[in-house]
């Protein structure tokens, strides 16, 4: 535990499992009082509860975060239950993908948009008007490697993510002299539920993408929580509109 992060409050959404819930964690074991948020609320609930249990401070908030009402009301009770919103990480996301782009269809398109672009895009309206009125926070939106080039046979993914940086950039342009710092990080293959799902169902995709990280393994969520907490940190103050890779190399290659 480290006190880095007292008297701060960090929402972190899709915070039920996988890098949302190592962060969510990270956070709290930093001494900031957690908003775990996520459209499962029994693991959600489970996550709050699991901080709470080993003395950090945190609570759930179910939502959807492709429904704009719901987000909505996502920063109105984060406010009103601490007060104040210093850190956003919207790392709620989905893959559901296993084709080429001419076999895409348009119910798989509308689902991976609407959560990952318009979730990221209704997360940041609202958190940039209380961060407005509080004068100043930082945002950390998940991107991913597939933001920065291709990820085969994972187009609508890919365009997803490169949105996701692109909402990054201009809102770290736009609201850079209001104290509001805005940037991404995009993870290389992680460990979690994720990829699990996309190994079980093409295993030679799963190996293909853990084969492209130059240190030779994937990643941890814990590594990506790291990265988070970094650009949230005071030492981060200089850093904005930035899509940070944490892919041991992969896009060094
Ligand atoms: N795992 C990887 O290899 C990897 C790599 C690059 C980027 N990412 C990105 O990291 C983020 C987290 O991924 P993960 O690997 O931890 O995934 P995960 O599937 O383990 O966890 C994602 C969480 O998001 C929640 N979620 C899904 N849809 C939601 C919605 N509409 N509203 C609110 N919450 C929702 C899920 O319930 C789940 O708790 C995603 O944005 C993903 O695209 C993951």
């Amino acid at each position: 535990m480290t006190e880095q992060f007292k008297g701060k409050v960090a929402l972190v959404t899709g915070g039920a499992a996988g890098i949302g819930r190592e962060t969510a964690e990270a956070f709290a074991r930093n001494g900031a009082q957690v908003v775990v948020s996520d459209v499962n609320a029994q693991a959600g609930e489970e996550t709050a509860s699991a901080i709470r249990n080993t003395g950090g401070k945190a609570i759930f908030i179910a939502c959807d975060v492709s429904q704009g009402e719901q987000v909505e009301q996502l920063i109105t009770g984060t406010l009103e239950a601490y007060g104040r919103l210093d850190f956003a990480f919207n790392n709620a996301g989905v893959e559901f993908e296993q084709g080429k782009l001419a076999d895409g269809d348009e119910d798989t398109f509308d689902r991976i948009m609407d959560i990952n672009v318009k979730g990221v895009w209704h997360c940041m309206r609202h958190e940039i008007k209380a961060m407005l009125a509080q004068g100043g926070g930082v945002i950390v939106n998940t991107a991913s490697v597939a933001g920065l080039g291709a990820a085969p046979k994972m187009s609508i993914y890919s365009a997803s993510k490169h949105a996701v940086i692109g909402f990054t950039k201009s809102a770290a342009v736009e609201y850079g002299k209001k104290g509001i710092r805005v940037n991404a990080v995009c993870p290389g293959v992680i460990d979690t539920e994720m990829f699990r799902r996309a190994a079980e169902l093409d295993p030679k995709k799963a190996a293909y993408a853990a084969a492209i990280h130059p240190v030779g393994r994937i990643g941890q969520s814990s590594e990506i929580a790291a990265a988070v907490l970094y650009l949230c940190s005071e030492g981060a103050a200089f850093t904005t509109g930035v899509a940070l890779p944490v892919d041991g190399g992969a896009t060094s290659i």
